[in-house]
């Protein structure tokens, strides 16, 4: 429950793109938050009220002259830890522009003093025209913060053109990043390493691992949405690149290798939670290798050791964290890589377990210090385990 004790005000505006604040709010919902929605009049004609009632459990509030209400307009964007309108309409922003407080959520506008994220949506003439981008600079000048719109087939047609809502899930990645606030890793730079990478047999074959790179995914999201600024090198995969987080994709263990030398003097935090091969195949053919020719022999040389590598360029106070994937007797042997290495934290795990490791979405995992602390954790989703794997960072950065 990443938002549980956090109370966020989401508005909703009369656009068509309302009918994904539904999921938004069920996001937010979902990960703990107490959300109360708020529609203009526009808005409910798209979405009604009951909608939003059912997914967030909460009364939905749409007018400033509702019985029993009277100075919800002040006290909830008081309260609230963050106010989000989604969608933002051209009308909207022209009126939050204006500083009219001519409804409730406009009114709410006006009355907030903390956090506010708008998701622009609407028409691409709309959003081109300059009243619109005259308003959104204005707002953009006090401090309110903008997510999108992007470029995409709008309500009209299906041609790719400004004015498209963002996704759901990259407005809550926003909310939540802005909710943590000044949190220890605001502005901090963690590089975290992910994925397989995989070395020639020849032109055409590789030989590499079963590691899909999720946990490293999760663990670039849950540091961005903890404020820092993150760099991910990511081995091949098709995993949707993280809201707000730098990729770089690299091949091979070579490739990673020089990456993260590269990146590892400007970075406060270094995870590597990559699989790099560990071997690779010597002096690769140039051309493809037939099956005719019969039987296959390779000469497997071993790669560099990252980690290790790295010790003489780290920088002096950087966090680095390793992983350990072991089969059988892999705390122990999670201890002996920490020295080996001169890790901070080395996250161990025990490749052989049903449900944690290699292509699940799950990860039961242990997590060993420098200064002998150990906390083995149940199975969990993996952004829960980054969110742990984070919490202990953030100790040892002070
Ligand atoms: C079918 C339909 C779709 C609309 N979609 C949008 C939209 O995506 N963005 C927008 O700014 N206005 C859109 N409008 C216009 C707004 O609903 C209108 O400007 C309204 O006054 C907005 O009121 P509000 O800002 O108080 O919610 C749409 C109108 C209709 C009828």
């Amino acid at each position: 429950m990443r938002l549980a004790g956090r109370h966020v005000l989401l508005g909703v505006s009369g656009g068509i793109a309302s009918y994904k604040s539904c999921t938004l709010a069920r996001r937010l919902a979902e990960a703990g938050a107490r959300v109360d929605v708020v529609l203009t009049r526009a808005a409910a004609e798209f979405v009604r009220p009951v909608t939003f009632e059912a997914l967030t459990g909460r009364p939905v509030l749409t007018s400033l002259w509702t019985p029993g209400t009277a100075l919800d307009h002040v006290r909830l964007p008081a309260d609230a830890d963050l106010l989000v309108v989604a969608p933002a309409t051209a009308d909207f922003l022209a009126r939050a522009a204006l500083g009219l407080a001519d409804d409730l959520l406009a009114a709410m506008l006006l009355a907030r003093t903390g956090p506010v994220l708008l998701a622009p949506a609407m028409n691409d003439a709309m959003f081109a025209h300059p009243a619109t981008q005259e308003n959104l600079a204005t707002l953009r000048r006090r401090g309110l913060h903008l997510v999108g719109p992007e470029v995409g087939p709008l309500a009209e047609g299906p041609s790719e053109r400004p004015g498209r809502m963002s996704e759901p899930e990259v407005i809550l990645a926003h909310a939540e990043r802005l909710l943590h606030g000044a949190g220890r890793l605001s502005g901090r730079r963690v590089v975290v390493t992910a994925g397989a990478t995989r070395e020639p047999l020849d032109p055409v074959r590789v030989v590499t691992n079963r590691s899909s790179g999720r946990m490293g995914y999760r663990l670039a999201e849950a540091a961005w949405a903890r404020g820092a600024e993150v760099l991910l090198l990511a081995g091949p995969g098709t995993l949707p690149d993280p809201v707000g987080v730098a990729v770089r994709r690299v091949e091979t263990t070579v490739e990673l290798e020089a990456a993260v030398r590269e990146a590892l003097p400007a970075a406060d935090v270094l995870v590597m939670a990559a699989a790099p091969a560990d071997y690779r195949p010597a002096a690769p053919p140039d051309r493809k290798r037939s099956r005719q020719a019969g039987a296959l022999q390779v000469t497997l040389e071993p790669t560099a050791d990252i980690l290790a590598g790295t010790r003489a360029v780290r920088p002096v106070g950087a966090v680095v964290v390793g992983f350990a994937l072991e089969t059988g007797d892999a705390v122990a042997k999670g201890r002996a890589k920490l020295e080996r290495k001169d890790l901070d934290l080395v996250v161990v795990n025990d490749a052989l377990e049903p449900g944690a490791g290699f292509e699940h979405e799950t990860n039961r995992v242990t997590l060993i210090d420098r200064d002998g602390g150990e906390r083995a954790l149940p199975l969990l989703d993996k952004r829960a385990v980054a969110e742990a794997i984070l919490d202990a960072v953030e100790v040892r950065l002070g």
